[in-house]
């Protein structure tokens, strides 16, 4: 595995593979890897002749400045993790590399998709998702990139930037890993202490409650408002938002027939803000 700093210099090394139908793989990551990471890079490994992780925390994409200085890094068990998995190559940029300067972000507006839950609660966070992984995407060229499910709306931004941007580039979307107590997994995950991380919890619980309650013959509406009320009697829960939407358009959704229902949640504990979703219906997935 080499670990790569610059552009110029990964230009290089991934023009002496391309060609002959090599197929070239990209994880986007912002490092502080998990299991779920993991994943993406067996995935990658599977149908790719070389993986490239990219390891940059994003300072664009970061609406607190808080949550950016916070944001957990742990390079060395990063590689030992990349490396485990056979990823080829590590490329980790400053940040004036891959802006090639002062980072600008230009705004973006995909409707719903940018605008709504995510896009609403943290501005200005996609359009910094999209300029670095146009970066990205241009820097690597890569004939497959693989997103987790985890952040379902940023796999939806990412799907129509790549539609509209990069026609030859396929998206691979992988499903989100839980850990065995059924939190998702994430890099914040490390930021919660022991009482947080309990209380923490109640997300994977209370959406896997609607779940069970609209396959059990309640509305979407009733289970929705029986979780927000069990929610806001948590400890420790700071309720941002929880709906059933669409995967793809990110319409809500109020009965079970339109579209892929997701449902969707954001709370902060513990000073962490945390996502987490479901499928509606467990058979019934976007991929
Ligand atoms: O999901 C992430 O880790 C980041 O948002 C991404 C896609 C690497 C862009 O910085």
């Amino acid at each position: 595995m080499e670990v790569i700093l610059a552009s110029k210099e990964l230009n290089v090394k991934l023009d002496g593979f391309r060609g002959n139908g090599i197929r070239i793989g990209l994880i986007p990551t912002m490092g502080a890897l998990h299991d779920g990471h993991a994943s993406l890079m067996h995935e990658a490994k599977k149908r790719c002749d070389h993986v490239v992780l990219s390891i940059f925390i994003n300072p664009t994409q970061f609406n607190d400045s808080a949550d950016f200085d916070n944001y957990p890094s742990s390079h060395e068990a990063d590689l030992a993790l990349s490396e485990s998995c056979g990823v080829d190559v590590v490329f980790m940029p400053s940040v004036s590399d891959l802006y090639q300067g002062e980072p600008r972000v230009d705004r973006v507006n995909y409707g719903l998709l940018t605008n709504g839950f995510e896009g609403g609660a943290r501005p200005g966070h996609f359009d910094g998702v999209v300029a670095v992984v146009r970066r990205l995407f241009a820097a690597v060229k890569p004939e497959m990139a693989f997103f987790g499910e985890k952040d379902l709306q940023q796999l939806a931004v990412v799907r129509k930037l790549t539609e509209n941007e990069f026609t030859d580039l396929q998206v691979i979307a992988c499903p989100l890993i839980r850990d065995v107590d059924g939190l998702a997994l994430s890099s914040r995950n490390a930021r919660l202490g022991g009482k947080a991380r309990a209380q923490a919890l109640a997300i994977p619980r209370s959406i896997k409650q609607i779940q069970s309650a609209v396959l059990g013959r309640l509305s979407i509406n009733q289970a929705l408002n029986q979780a927000k009320i069990e929610l806001e009697l948590q400890e420790g829960v700071k309720l941002e938002y929880i709906d059933v939407i669409d995967g793809k358009s990110f319409e809500t959704c109020r009965s079970g027939d339109h579209g892929v229902p997701y449902v969707l949640i954001a709370a902060e504990v513990g000073g962490v803000r945390l996502i987490d979703n479901i499928p509606l219906d467990p058979n019934r997935r976007l991929t």
